[in-house]
């Protein structure tokens, strides 16, 4: 039964009013609404990509993604949409859950999709959003951030939108701020200047980057940008094919440190949902489509990463350079690639074909991933801990290796060995945690591919997080080898003996296991492969349309979009119809679009081109 028009209305105006006099006792500030802030507070933002969660059907979608980020102590989503068709409706409902769970919200235009030019649109888009309860307001103005963008006229945009003045935060380069209030940069990777992994005679870091913002921000706030990984694999199989990792070790516990240090007034973290890319801190079960990254997400739970992070959000919030003081209870959190570098996957490897296309894709590379070397073969371990204790690993052969951690926080590692990984903490002789990880090294590869996507682990141990049958549809899509298209993480043995021990690691227990059995049963029907049920092409600026200009300095954006243009069911309505042939070859850049009248050729079963909604 579907409520008139008008019913949704009176439902948000409801539970604004029941929710007001919980929702408003914020966390920090004082101000009317947790949307509401002052410029001076700091504030902690998680990129959110509304591109690859279409197959949400309602606001309460949102809820456990609301709560948890909240939990962790994030202030506010950024929103990344592009210009798809649901995008309204996954925004509604983004904002509806926000404020029935007292967060806030904000968009980030993606103009890997939206075009500069399009100021009205985005002063629509903004307009429509503004009044919304869950938006994020510094100093009652609308916050509006960006992926890229240089070029877009904020003045024209705020002309074109009267009712509302906006707090513009975009992702340009430095070079560029013109009258933005704040700037957000996107690199939270150490890199080479040109969206790929740093080589011995390009080498920035993400401090670097921090300067270059700093210093054109004049005193403006800057969001620091701060990932705990990178590591994308798409072959082939798809239209936005790209193979690189920037290095990812212990970047994640050695950026914490350096925001602290850095003070910025912002942060964002990147990203909550970004499972291409393997810079996910959010569930692997939130609810998402698979673009075709569950080949190396499955049985990859991250959630440790978020786990890590809230002390140093506490810490960040509170202004503190260290964040000592804010740990409550012992931790381990630890990772790893689940194989050696050394490991070879040969014909089996998604991305094992050459580039086909006399066209070059420079985030293209066959075989290992571009940069995979400046990855380290460890096991970091990072303690959390209320006061000094023993931290004893031991990765398969290698170890146990013993350090006396200090309270507080602190990095450990050891060479990664094949087979079973180990975990203790003890204290004055006594166990305080210990638990064996689910996921062993192994000596070949995942699933027949080069995975340099990591596991996370925490001791206490968390709750299971699997991926979903929606998160999971396009896994079997180009593998080669035998692998079921469910998370297969056992129950953890090797229970702690202490006082406080937890013994298993974040895992499946045997009950959700039979659960996903049955899910995906279902996905995995052998008629014809999976549909994917997106298609997206990651472009970085530098590829990207001539609106945008790089500062060499700070490294261009890394490419995003994770933005969808179109559903293969729409793609099929306007094929057949029309006189030109479009191939994987011949439209890959700056986008994959299909226009009214044109037709798939590519080769059967692959994906088709996607259509362009401004087309
Ligand atoms: C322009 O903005 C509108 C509203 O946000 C959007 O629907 C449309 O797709 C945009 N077009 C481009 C090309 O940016
Ligand atoms: C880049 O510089 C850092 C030190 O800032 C160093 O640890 C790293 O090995 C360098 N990377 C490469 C690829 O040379
Ligand atoms: C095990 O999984 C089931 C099904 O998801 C869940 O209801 C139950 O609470 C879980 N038990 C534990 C101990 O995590
Ligand atoms: C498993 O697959 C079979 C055959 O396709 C189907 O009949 C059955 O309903 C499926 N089970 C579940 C739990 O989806």
């Amino acid at each position: 039964m579907l409520p008139d028009a008008m019913a949704p209305m009176r439902i948000c105006t409801l539970i604004f009013t029941l929710a007001s006099s919980l929702v408003w006792a914020a966390p920090h500030g004082s101000s009317a609404s947790p949307a509401s802030r002052q410029s001076t507070e700091k504030l902690v933002f998680c990129h959110f990509m509304i591109g690859v969660v279409d197959d949400r059907t309602s606001a309460s979608d949102y809820d456990n993604d609301m709560q948890q980020a909240k939990a962790a102590g994030i202030d506010a989503f950024a929103l990344n949409i592009g210009i798809d068709g649901f995008t309204s409706t996954q925004l509604d409902f983004a904002y509806e859950s926000a404020h029935s769970n007292g967060m806030s919200v904000f968009i980030s235009f993606d103009f890997n999709w939206y075009s500069t030019s399009n100021t009205s649109g985005i002063a629509d888009t903004i307009g429509t959003y503004a009044g919304y309860p869950a938006q994020l307001l510094i100093d009652s103005k609308v916050f509006v951030s960006s992926f890229s963008g240089d070029g877009l006229d904020l003045a024209g945009v705020q002309s074109d939108l009267t009712a509302h003045e906006i707090f513009w935060a975009p992702n340009f380069q430095p070079n560029n701020i013109a009258s933005a209030d704040a700037l957000f940069n996107w690199m939270a990777w150490p890199n080479n200047g040109d969206n790929k992994a740093p080589d011995a005679g390009n080498n920035l870091t993400v401090s670097e980057g921090d300067t270059s913002y700093t210093t054109a921000l004049k005193g403006k706030p800057y969001v620091a940008p701060v990932s705990p990984w990178f590591s994308t694999h798409f072959g082939l199989e798809v239209k936005y094919s790209k193979n690189w990792v920037f290095p990812s070790d212990l970047l994640w516990f050695d950026r914490w440190t350096e925001i602290l240090n850095l003070g910025s007034q912002f942060v964002e973290i990147q990203t909550w949902n970004d499972y291409g890319e393997s810079h996910y801190v959010g569930p692997l079960s939130s609810p998402h489509i698979d673009d075709g990254n569950s080949k190396w997400t499955n049985d990859m739970p991250h959630d440790g990463f978020l786990q890590m992070a809230k002390p140093y959000i506490a810490a960040f919030h509170a202004g503190s350079k260290t964040v000592d003081s804010h740990i409550e209870s012992d931790q381990l959190i630890y990772w790893y690639r689940p194989t050696l570098k050394s490991a070879s996957c040969g014909s089996t490897d998604n991305c094992e074909q050459p580039w086909p296309s006399p066209t070059p894709n420079p985030n293209y590379f066959t075989g290992k991933p571009n940069g995979y070397d400046t990855m380290e073969d460890s096991v970091f371990v990072i303690a959390l801990l209320t006061s000094p204790g023993s931290v004893t690993v031991t990765s398969g052969a290698n170890g146990p290796e013993t350090f006396g951690a200090p309270a507080g926080a602190s990095s450990w590692q050891v060479g990664m060995g094949t087979g079973k990984q180990s975990f203790s903490l003890t204290r004055n002789g006594q166990k305080i945690l210990s638990g064996d990880s689910l996921k062993d090294i192994i000596s070949d590869c995942v699933c027949g591919i080069y995975n340099f996507n990591a596991y996370v682990g925490t001791l206490p141990a968390g709750a299971s997080d699997p991926l979903s049958a929606d998160g999971l549809r396009s896994f079997t899509n180009s593998l080669s080898a035998t692998c079921q298209p469910t998370p297969s993480l056992g129950t953890a043995t090797g229970a702690g003996t202490g006082v406080v021990a937890v013994p298993t690691a974040v895992g499946t227990n045997s009950s959700a296991l039979s659960m996903i059995g049955g899910t995906g049963n279902s996905t995995s029907s052998g008629s014809g492969g999976p549909q994917p049920s997106a298609v997206r092409i990651a472009v970085s600026p530098l590829q990207g349309s001539g609106a945008t200009s790089s500062s060499a300095v700070a490294g261009a954006p890394a490419t995003t979009s994770q933005t969808p243009t179109t559903t293969s069911s729409t793609t099929a309505a306007i094929m057949g119809s029309g006189s030109k042939t479009i191939t994987a070859l011949s439209q890959l850049f700056p986008t994959n679009c299909m226009h009214a009248g044109f037709v798939w050729g590519g080769p059967p079963g692959s994906d088709p081109a996607a259509w362009c909604n401004g087309g």
